[in-house]
């Protein structure tokens, strides 16, 4: 909801995990800066996804490309073109918007369901103005005037009023948070730029709006410089910039971001039935997704990375409660993509997209063949030696499956058969493009999210009944900024804070500490727990064998979570952290 939304945003303010970026010189709408906790928090994000996709597996290795590329790359991807939002002006605040962002869901809504104009072609439909919540009716009205006049027409009495209403297969203005009232037209996301010192046409470049593309125009690189073999993937993290019409909720939809991205190459499915002797694998409820097998079809490597992402977000503290998933239906499908499964984080603004995994067949290397004129293919040797074993007959019989595959599509072009023998005559030889399944996330997403289903609120009576908010950011210990606070109890005492910063100076090479002496140490305690910093050492008379031999160099480990206290060892703490923060 807003009110827990505006707390985290003054959280993060507060605390230093997110500022707007040039803020002294009034912002810049869709621009964010991470402050020192939120450079850590990235920094971990960044690291705990690098080490599942990638160090931990055998099939992905990374890659680290420009953000500035050939443009042509965008002409093959098909970004110079269709990569654009639908965009309307406000009459009245002269602003530029998303027009599908008119949220229709808040507010009065006044319908005219008079005839709305000669050159209206949706003549047919009502036209209906949203005033928001508390805002008179009369900015309502002066919407629909408008509208009317400059169409020539009379405005009709307005009816309605309801709060809160749908508003369905209607030209929906809001006069508060802009309104369509120009035909929405498209707009180009990709910002521009130009290489050189002449900036003409010809130098025109384009900061790239997603990581993806880079992995695909150096797919052959990779293949040829590193021991990979299909099904393997490629992975990398970085920024993408997008010129959003709209950009809001705070982080969540950025003109500047970072993606974290895997490119996953797998066999198409007849490779695999000439391997295997049998069609590939498809998903059914007893498909065990824990360990890929060679018999599987793209269908179920889609759900293995979509099981996988899972797991990942599950390993950072985010559980089933927070997540959901949306399968797009095939009508929605772009004509390019098998499926696509959006993986959704309750955001306290409405649940969303956090992460995207599509199955987008063999498209992109498809075209960056087209386009560069430079082949794609991979040759898989087992397939050719499987290949060559083949009958006539079977070869003919899964052509013709093809064909008629083919000839059943409803979307895109489908290939002639002439293309499909062609397809076939390569693949016979052990040769084919390879299919793409692709989880990708945004980072500044996720930080978000973390944060979002990090923050709490306490409620605690203290001993005279009064009750107090704690506020804490239950961050999971593993992608914490900072993953131990170091306390000498008094600062005025030079042996307890010589001892503690032996304590810090040992732990510091192998995690993020931060040492603090100052204020009480209940203040202490709660700044690091708005930093969410998971475990806090506090070096007292005890450790310094004021309170007997037993009890001589052992620290008092406090939970952020449960507040629970502990008595350590010096020499068993960093092991006791270790095991705990990685
Ligand atoms: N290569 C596929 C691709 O880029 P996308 O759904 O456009 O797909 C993937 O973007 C992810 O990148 C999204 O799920 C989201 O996490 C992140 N993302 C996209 N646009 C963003 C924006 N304007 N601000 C922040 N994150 C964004």
């Amino acid at each position: 909801d807003t009110a827990s939304m505006e707390k985290l945003v003054s959280l993060c303010k507060r605390r230093g995990f997110i500022y707007q970026s040039s803020e002294i010189y009034g912002g810049i709408a869709g621009f964010w800066d991470y402050g020192p906790l939120g450079a850590e928090l990235k920094r971990n994000l960044r690291d705990t996804w690098w080490r599942a996709m990638t160090r931990e597996r055998e099939d992905v290795v990374g890659l680290d490309a420009t953000i500035i590329m050939h443009p042509n790359i965008w002409k093959a991807s098909g970004h110079v073109d269709t990569f654009s939002d639908p965009m309307s002006d406000c009459l009245l605040t002269k602003k530029r918007f998303r027009s599908d962002h008119v949220d229709l869901q808040s507010g009065m809504v006044y319908r005219f369901t008079g005839a709305t104009g000669a050159e209206d072609t949706k003549s047919d439909v009502p036209f209906a103005v949203l005033a928001p919540q508390g805002k008179p009716r009369e900015s309502a009205l002066k919407i629909a005037k408008l509208f009317y006049e400059q169409r020539g027409v009379k405005s009709p009495e307005p009816t309605g009023g309801e709060t809160g209403e749908k508003v369905e297969n209607t030209r929906a203005f809001n006069p508060e948070n802009g309104a369509q009232l120009t035909e929405p037209r498209p707009f180009n996301l990709m910002f521009r730029t130009f290489v050189g010192p002449t900036a003409t046409d010809a130098d025109v470049a384009y900061l790239r709006p997603e990581t993806a593309q880079a992995i695909f125009a150096q797919f052959k690189n990779v293949v040829d410089s590193s021991r990979v073999k299909v099904p393997f993937g490629i992975c990398q993290i970085g920024k993408a910039f997008r010129n959003e019409v709209t950009p809001k909720n705070f982080t969540f939809r950025s003109r500047e971001f970072e993606q974290m991205e895997l490119e996953f190459f797998i066999k198409p499915d007849e490779a695999i039935e000439i391997l295997t002797g049998a069609p590939a694998q498809a998903w059914s409820e007893s498909a065990d997704l824990s360990t890929p097998q060679p018999t599987w079809g793209w269908d179920l490597w889609h759900r293995y990375w979509v099981a996988q992402r899972t797991e990942y977000y599950n390993s950072i503290g985010l559980g089933t409660d927070v997540l959901d998933y949306y399968t797009q239906s095939a009508d929605d499908l772009a004509h390019y993509a098998r499926a696509c499964t959006d993986i959704l984080f309750k955001f306290p603004f409405g649940t969303d997209e956090l992460e995207g995994v599509a199955a987008r067949g063999e498209f992109d290397l498809s075209q960056h063949q087209k386009h560069s004129g430079k082949p794609q293919e991979y040759f898989d040797d087992e397939l050719k030696a499987a290949a060559a074993k083949l009958t006539e007959e079977q070869k003919e019989a899964m052509i013709q499956k093809r064909i008629a595959a083919e000839q059943a599509k409803t979307k895109g072009t489908p290939l002639t058969e002439a293309e499909v023998r062609a397809w076939f005559d390569r693949l016979f030889k052990g040769f084919y493009v390879p299919h793409v399944i692709e989880p990708s996330a945004g980072l500044d997403r996720l930080a978000l999210a973390v944060l979002a289903s990090a923050f709490c609120e306490e409620e605690k009576a203290d001993m005279n009944g009064k009750v107090e908010v704690r506020t804490l950011m239950r961050l999971h210990p593993r992608i914490a900024p900072i993953k131990v606070g170091v306390f000498p109890l008094l600062k005025n005492k030079p042996e307890l804070v010589s001892k503690a910063r032996e304590v810090y100076d040992l732990l510091k090479k192998h995690m993020n500490c931060f040492y603090d002496e100052t204020a009480a140490i209940g203040r202490r305690y709660a700044r690091q727990d708005e930093a969410g910093t998971p475990f806090g050492v506090t070096i007292d008379f005890e450790t310094l064998g004021e309170k007997g031999e037993e009890l001589k160099d052992t620290v008092t480990v406090r939970e952020r979570d449960s507040n629970a206290q502990h008595r350590i060892k010096i020499s068993e703490l960093l092991g006791w952290l270790v095991e705990r923060v990685q």
